[in-house]
């Protein structure tokens, strides 16, 4: 899409060339999506609704349908604004991709859901190393509607602002809750674990491979166990955490996190694939195809 405001700009300094993010709200332009956009956003609809059958969290499902997304058209964030306000006061603003930190939690805080406006081309359909419109619209909005995920990913957004001021171990710590959970968090039904994350929603082989693969650990969600484990951005995670229902998340994360991030100081971080003893295991990975470096 030509008429795209630059999502990144880089400016020169005495250290290096930095990037700059745009932090500006970008009314979606529906109009201009092409053809190509749309059959994109078909056929991964189409693609990932078939494979999460089953496999994602029936409410998610019924939640997606009850919005009105469809294969048929990229979805109208203003006509999605209408629903989700009237049900859980969030809303839907447009940008131009990933935000700096402060500005998203700020959005979280006020219950406004910033969402790609673009999506990715053809060629990208099974990867892309960036959220795009797919991602966020179609894995994480759709729980936006759920009273207590709304209520959780706020008070995420109001506790990034304060650990943003505490300093970058804080800020380290809730954004691995922030992985393990809304993008890549697993919740035990009555039916068998099922996903919620996002970031494994929109994925084809993640979605698959998180549930059935023997490769990696699937452990009980426990507070400070996550805020401690490392993660892989580039790879299929190592570890997935199991939640027992949304008011899980919500009882664990009340308390005031200042004397967690205080106790967490001192205590080394985990290695992504790592079980340990109190862990509640549902799965011990087997380990394969893990990679040695690069645990984030
Ligand atoms: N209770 C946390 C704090 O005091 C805020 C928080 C809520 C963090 C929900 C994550 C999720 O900082
Ligand atoms: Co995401």
């Amino acid at each position: 899409m030509s008429t795209s405001p630059r999502r990144v700009e880089h400016l020169q300094t005495d250290l290096g060339s930095v990037p700059i993010y745009t932090t500006a709200v970008i009314e979606q332009p529906w109009s201009s999506y092409s053809a190509t956009d749309h059959a994109v956003w078909a056929l991964l609809f189409r693609r990932q609704r078939e494979l999460l059958l089953g496999r994602a969290d029936a409410e998610f499902l019924r939640t997606q349908d009850a919005m009105g997304m469809g294969a048929d058209h990229i979805p109208k964030f203003d006509e999605i604004n209408q629903m989700l306000r009237a049900r859980t006061g969030w809303e839907l603003i447009g940008v131009e991709g990933l935000l700096p930190e402060l500005t998203f939690f700020e959005h979280l805080a006020q219950r406004r859901f910033p969402v790609t406006w673009w999506i990715r081309k053809p060629e990208q359909l099974d990867y892309l190393a960036e959220p795009d419109l797919f991602h966020d619209l179609f894995g994480h909005v759709p729980l936006l509607m759920n009273p207590v995920f709304a209520d959780y990913l706020q008070a995420y957004g109001q506790g990034g602002v304060r650990a943003h001021g505490i300093g970058p171990e804080a800020l380290a710590q809730l954004t691995r809750l922030y992985w393990y959970t809304v993008e890549f968090g697993l919740i035990n039904t009555a039916e068998g674990l099922r996903i919620y994350g996002a970031g494994i929603l929109s994925s084809k082989g993640e979605s698959i491979h998180c549930l059935e693969s023997a490769a990696p650990n699937r452990i009980g969600f426990e507070l400070e166990r996550v805020m401690r484990t490392r993660y892989r951005i580039d790879t299929f995670q190592k570890t997935y955490f199991v939640i027992d229902a949304y008011e899980q998340l919500m009882d664990a994360t009340r308390p005031d996190f200042a004397p967690i991030y205080a106790r967490l100081a001192g205590q080394p971080t985990l290695p992504a694939g790592a079980v340990l003893e109190g862990d509640t295991v549902f799965n011990r990975g087997n380990g394969e195809g893990w990679l040695k470096e690069g645990d984030t």
